[in-house]
């Protein structure tokens, strides 16, 4: 028997998030820049007994606030990996989060791709890459491009990836709040928020995609776009001030991380993050500061 694979599993950014119309199975249409930074979550798979089933611990920051049970999103992730293998469903998950829950960075989605990873190691030659691919889309609109990382853009409602061309390292200071925001409850005041409007087919931004093929940090700073941070801020107007104080500090740019209430800010580079970390710790808005730098490799095994 196998002994326990550990993956490690980054957070994401989306360096613009489009957001579309309403669809009639409840999702949006995006066009979305899906950047993965250095900020990672650690999951370990070990093969349990027969009649065992899945069982997950959670241990670091906020795992007292993610369920235990079936409802968590990397005990279907492995559900699903085994009825695809043809294997029976008994392994042991053990989470340890960096990423913050329920904080806009798809630290759920992320240990759902790390089990994904896992088990495809767990169980050699039982689950190609376009299984994984399709168990991933099923999982959650984030969790394909958490199986590949680096930067990509992700249409449909997110799981329908290319690759963008990008050079460079980019410095992150991500400012992390008190209290998490539901994904949904962000997209449903979205829909509040747009109820009177004609709201358009989501598109590129060609400042944003060159700013990456040319690894310009400050005209990478000037294109960042979320259509979510509008709801986001409505729903938590004080991320407004937590904004202003990162542009007041000199970030090249600073956005609500997808649906929040996580924000990230751009630095010119290491030295400059570490002042920009410094700097929003002290304005008291925020419960925790972290730099990171992307793109990273998506979800890899490390042992
Ligand atoms: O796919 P995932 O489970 O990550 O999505 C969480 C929620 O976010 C969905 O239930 C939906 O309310 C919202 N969502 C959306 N459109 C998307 C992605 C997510 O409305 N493209």
């Amino acid at each position: 028997m196998n002994d326990a694979i550990r993956v490690r599993v980054p957070a994401k950014v989306n360096l613009r998030l489009a957001v579309g119309p309403l669809r009639p199975d409840g999702y949006h249409h995006l066009f979305t820049v899906f950047h993965a930074v250095g900020l990672h979550d650690e999951v370990t798979i070990t093969q349990a007994e027969p009649g065992a089933g899945v069982t997950v611990r959670i241990l670091g920051e906020g795992a007292d606030s993610l369920p235990s049970g079936a409802d968590n999103i990397a005990v279907r992730a492995a559900k699903l990996a085994a009825q695809r293998a043809g294997r029976s469903a008994d392994v042991e998950i053990a989470i340890t989060k960096a990423i913050p829950v329920a904080g806009g960075m798809a630290g759920g989605s992320a240990d759902a791709a790390a089990v994904l990873v896992g088990c495809a190691a767990l169980w050699p030659g039982t689950l190609s890459a376009g299984d994984l691919h399709a168990l991933a889309a099923d999982l959650g609109s984030d969790v394909a491009f958490l199986i590949e990382g680096g930067t990509m853009i992700g249409t449909g409602r997110g799981e329908i990836l290319t690759p963008v061309l990008a050079q460079g390292e980019f410095h992150w200071v991500i400012a992390v709040s008190d209290m998490g925001l539901p994904t949904p409850q962000v997209y449903a005041e979205l829909d509040r928020l747009r109820a009177d409007l004609d709201v358009a087919e989501p598109a590129a931004d060609d400042a944003l995609l060159r700013a990456l093929r040319i690894g310009d940090a400050r005209a990478l700073g000037r294109a960042l776009s979320n259509d979510l941070q509008a709801a986001a801020v409505s729903l938590r107007p004080e991320l407004a001030r937590l904004l202003e104080a990162g542009a007041d500090l000199g970030a090249l740019g600073g956005i609500v991380s997808g649906s929040g209430p996580t924000c990230v800010f751009l630095a010119r580079d290491r030295e400059h993050a570490l002042d920009i970390a410094v700097g929003l710790t002290t304005t008291g808005l925020v419960r925790a500061v972290r730099h990171a730098a992307g793109p990273v490799d998506g979800a890899r095994v490390i042992a």
